[in-house]
């Protein structure tokens, strides 16, 4: 039904893998820059809009695991500020498929100099713009997105301050291989640091949040914003746990948007239960529903305490 989300469908699988083949990029028109070197890796370089996240490990601020680095002849993924995309991936992988989905950010070469392959396009540049994230509870919200092309670890982090609003990145179909974003939306108070990270079934953040969001825009201008239960979070200890908070979409002009109501209130609604006249289950029978802002209308995605 809708083709463009359906990556949102497939989340759940990391394939954590060092030493992955990478592309042979010589040959290929590209930037070189000078970078400061350290033991065998490519330094995290802090471009415009580029934000290093969970420094403390191998990944040295990539959007890599932290038992990732980004050593010479690998490609190096990074997060950008809340609302933008990375803009650079292997120009050579056009689908979604393994391994080249790995691909994603710039390419530490063999000499352990950054390469910077899309021209076109900025280290990091704006979504579409049609979609924030508004957080009604009463405590901070981490809201990580996956890293695709990378390793599809939620590693890129928006913070949203207690009754606050941020942007989220939505991709266009320019944006690589025409993938959508993906989201997961921590429980109120949990730390991107602690949230924005794969996790354990231990706590139900990171990969075990309870709910998973997708978004992106089509060439006709129509937003697509999806909201569910995450499949990982009912397989898990977790299954039986109603969430002390919920989430909706609402939309600026409920005139442009299709298919609402589309919510999952835990005070109304049961584990992996979706209030919405057109409700399905994906990958894992999570339960999720999806709008449509259509003609740039803007969405939200509402945080609330339950
Ligand atoms: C579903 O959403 C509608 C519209 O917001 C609301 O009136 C209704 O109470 C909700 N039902 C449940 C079971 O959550």
């Amino acid at each position: 039904m809708f083709l463009s989300l359906t990556l949102i469908s497939a989340l759940g699988v990391l394939d954590i893998v060092n030493g992955a083949p990478v592309q042979n990029v010589a040959g290929r028109h590209h930037h070189h820059e000078s970078v400061e070197k350290r033991a065998g890796t490519c330094s995290f370089p802090d471009h415009d809009g580029m934000v290093a996240v969970q420094k403390n490990g191998q990944n040295g601020g990539w959007a890599m695991h932290s038992d990732q680095t980004c050593s010479p002849g690998t490609w190096c993924p990074y997060a950008c500020q809340p609302g933008q995309l990375m803009g650079q991936w292997d120009p050579s992988v056009t689908s979604y498929s393994y391994p080249g989905s790995q691909n994603g950010g710039l390419y530490c070469d063999s000499n352990g100099n950054l390469q910077k392959p899309n021209q076109d396009k900025d280290y990091c540049y704006d979504g579409v713009g049609t979609v924030s994230a508004q957080n009604n509870a009463d405590q901070n919200v981490a809201i990580c997105q996956t890293v695709l092309p990378g390793n599809e670890e939620m590693l890129i982090p928006t913070d949203v301050d207690a009754r606050s609003n941020q942007p989220l990145a939505v991709p266009g179909p320019d944006y690589w291989a025409s993938t959508a974003a993906h989201y997961y939306v921590n429980p109120p108070g949990v730390s991107v640091d602690d949230g924005c990270v794969w996790g354990s079934e231990s706590n139900p953040w990171g990969n075990w949040s309870p709910y998973v969001v997708g978004a992106n825009q089509d060439s006709n201008g129509n937003t697509f914003v999806k909201i569910g239960w995450n499949p990982i979070y009912l397989d898990s200890s977790f299954k039986n746990t109603k969430p002390s908070f919920g989430v909706k979409v609402t939309c600026d002009d409920e005139s442009q948007c299709n298919n609402l109501p589309c919510s999952i209130d835990p005070s109304q609604n049961d584990i992996n239960e979706v209030n919405s006249s057109q409700d399905s289950n994906g990958a894992g029978d999570g339960a999720f529903c999806v709008v449509t802002a259509m003609n740039g209308a803007k969405a939200k995605i509402e945080v609330f305490n339950v």
